[in-house]
């Protein structure tokens, strides 16, 4: 099987998701996480996936924070990135080095509501309709060639929570879908 690696920054339902798929197309060899103490990090360990935790402040540039990564991905012959609330921008290291294979899932119809707080920006704008995009990363902020999208209904008595909820349900079953669909070409 191919071989990826996960990068995130948080929670990690998004990583679960992806390795919890069935039947995923390529095997999740390796956790990428920039946030030490994230909830993310167990997660990996107890599904026995290597994990690589950095804090980028350790390091005087992004670039020698992202060699640093771009070793350990070769040393492991991972051919995709996946993005899974990775709070961070790629920079030209990893962008040159995996061209076109770096996807990122973001919760909302790109381009509206990029950034940090999708889902809490959608509720404030007071849109009628939002989602889900799945889109290939490049220098910007939410900002590559998008992939797939699903729209999904804000609800009148709608919180940041309960939307949340109904939008990574649907990033849950969306982004390993789109995983396999690329990963298979
Ligand atoms: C996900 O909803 C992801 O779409 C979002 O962070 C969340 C991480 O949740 N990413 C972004 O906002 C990227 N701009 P998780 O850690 O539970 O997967």
């Amino acid at each position: 099987k191919v071989k990826a690696a996960v990068f995130a920054s948080g929670t990690g339902s998004n990583f679960d998701a992806i390795i919890g798929r069935s039947n995923l197309a390529c095997e999740i060899v390796v956790l990428i996480c920039d946030k030490p103490g994230a909830p993310v990090i167990e997660k990996a360990i107890s599904s026995g996936i290597q994990t690589l935790v950095l804090n980028p402040k350790a390091f005087v540039s992004k670039q020698e924070y992202e060699t640093k990564i771009l070793h350990f991905l070769r040393k492991m012959d991972v051919e995709w990135i996946f993005l899974a609330g990775y709070m961070r921008l790629i920079g030209p290291t990893l962008l040159a080095a995996y061209e076109d294979r770096i996807i990122n899932t973001h919760p909302s119809l790109l381009p509206a509501f990029p950034g940090k707080d999708a889902i809490s920006q959608a509720i404030q704008a007071g849109v009628k309709v939002t989602g889900v995009t799945i889109h290939f990363v490049d220098e910007g902020m939410d900002t590559g060639p998008i992939i797939a999208q699903r729209a999904l209904e804000v609800l009148e008595d709608d919180t940041e929570a309960t939307l949340k909820v109904r939008i990574q349900d649907v990033e849950h079953e969306l982004y390993p879908e789109v995983i396999n669909r690329l990963v298979r070409g």
